[in-house]
């Protein structure tokens, strides 16, 4: 087969070929026919706005890999702390570098004290925690003046560093604030989910049970990097314009935040409280199919046309949490609803399977976080996403300020009408 491509322009005849390789040829191909030429193409759904070494997903086989390691294996094997060294780095770390890293990160988790008091009492009592999250991730670059000092790499190192550190400390201080509980300091002798879940719920002896704490690593690695969706490309789009790797990061947490997007596990537990009983189930579904209800939430995905890995994964977690909490109450409607949608055409014609977020809610659920703060969860781990892909950004040559074109369908030119005149 070749590996070329041609388009011919038929309005002048003129042919262009341009090579192409894994399904992706240059755009410089419309260029080259007619510099006024562009594609017309909503929410990119053809368009490859970068090369990228990071994740791979492979959306008709349920494929994922971070930089080759297959999602299952590092999910079974790893620590988020190895995953987000080997997405920022391209290798897994060795023993030394893995303690080194470890101890940098553990050694950063503080938040300075303005943070935690004068910038959070700031927000009204019933502030949502994600709202809060976003806005916290900003602010926090207010405190590093080198932030800025993005073409130095020694200062990128250490934003990322601070940064990964961090989010649990930022997200934990909203968590509190919201609950009316006072901010819980960074425990460095624990792990870092072990300290993250430390920082949320301690009131007097607590102790984090081991087996939470590995299923909040097995949540945070999964949910490390997902190649270029809403958030990451917001963090791209935005980190094009070389601002500041927190300004970046709390963009891309702001395209989290929506319900199609991160969002969509908070909107899962919501969906699955509403239906109330699996008896509810066949006319739930209904609704959805007749376009008057919601979307089935948790179900979907852009890419993943088959069944997505990381819903296997949590879907097993899921009963894993179970053992230690008592099974959540939603899980029977959870497994109806599926059952359902698995076996109903409009479902299986739309290729719609449950995504991540369709059980990593219930887990969130049965281990006692708020409903307001699951999205809050998916951010803190894919900050090593979002960085890595600032970092890769920064290094690309190709790459320039992000700045796409636009087909307009307004008015043509006309004059300016006098208020007076306009009756
Ligand atoms: N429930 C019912 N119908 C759906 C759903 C759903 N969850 N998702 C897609 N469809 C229908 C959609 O109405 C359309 O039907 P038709 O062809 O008749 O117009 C068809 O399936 C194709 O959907 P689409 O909206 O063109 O697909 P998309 O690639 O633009 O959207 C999605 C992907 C994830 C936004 C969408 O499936 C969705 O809204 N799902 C629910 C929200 C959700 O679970 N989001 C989490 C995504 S995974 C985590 C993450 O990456 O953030």
């Amino acid at each position: 087969m070749p590996d070329t491509i041609t388009i011919t322009d038929d309005r002048t005849g003129k042919t262009v070929t341009v090579p192409i390789s894994g399904g992706v040829f240059p755009s410089s191909a419309l260029r080259e026919l007619d510099p006024s030429l562009f594609m017309y193409d909503p929410a990119y759904l053809s368009t490859a706005a970068c090369k990228s070494e990071i994740t791979y997903l492979d959306g008709d086989n349920g494929i994922l890999q971070y930089r080759g390691y297959p999602i299952e294996q590092l999910a079974e094997k790893s620590t988020y702390l190895e995953v987000a060294y080997l997405l920022l780095n391209g290798e897994l770390p060795d023993k030394v570098q893995l303690e080194a890293w470890t101890d940098d990160v553990t050694h950063h988790t503080f938040i300075h004290e303005n943070m935690r008091k004068r910038f959070v009492d700031g927000f009204h009592y019933d502030a949502h925690p994600m709202g809060m999250f976003v806005s916290a991730v900003a602010a926090l670059g207010t405190f590093y003046r080198d932030a800025k000092q993005i073409d130095d790499k020694e200062s990128r190192d250490k934003q990322i560093l601070r940064l990964i550190a961090k989010m649990p400390t930022l997200a934990a201080m909203c968590h509190r604030f919201s609950v009316g509980q006072p901010f819980v300091y960074p425990n460095n002798d624990l792990s870092f989910p072990g300290n993250f879940l430390n920082m949320m719920w301690k009131v007097g002896e607590y102790e984090v049970d081991p087996r939470l704490e590995r299923a909040m690593d097995v949540l945070f690695i999964l949910h490390a990097d997902h190649e270029q969706n809403c958030g990451t490309t917001a963090m791209r789009v935005v980190g094009s314009s070389h601002a500041d790797p927190y300004s970046a990061c709390s963009a891309a947490a702001s395209a989290l935040y929506g319900p199609l997007h991160g969002g969509a596990n908070e909107q899962v537990v919501r969906m699955l409280t509403e239906i109330g009983s699996i008896d509810n189930v066949p006319a739930f579904i209904q609704e959805v199919k007749s376009g008057t209800g919601s979307k089935l939430m948790g179900f979907g995905h852009r890419v993943y046309k088959n069944f997505d890995p990381r819903a296997t994964i949590i879907k097993k977690a899921a009963y894993d949490v179970f053992e230690v909490t008592g099974k959540n109450p939603l899980l029977d409607i959870a497994l109806k609803l599926e059952e359902a949608a698995l076996s109903d055409d409009y479902f299986v014609s739309r290729k719609l399977y449950p995504n991540v977020d369709f059980y990593s809610g219930l887990i969130y659920q049965a281990m006692g976080f708020p409903v307001d703060m699951f999205t809050v969860l998916f951010a803190i781990p894919r900050t090593a996403g979002w960085l890595a892909h600032w970092q890769e950004l920064l290094g690309d040559k190709d790459q320039k300020i992000s700045r796409p074109r636009q087909w307009y369908t307004g008015v043509e030119a006309r004059d300016y009408v006098d208020l007076g005149d306009r009756g």
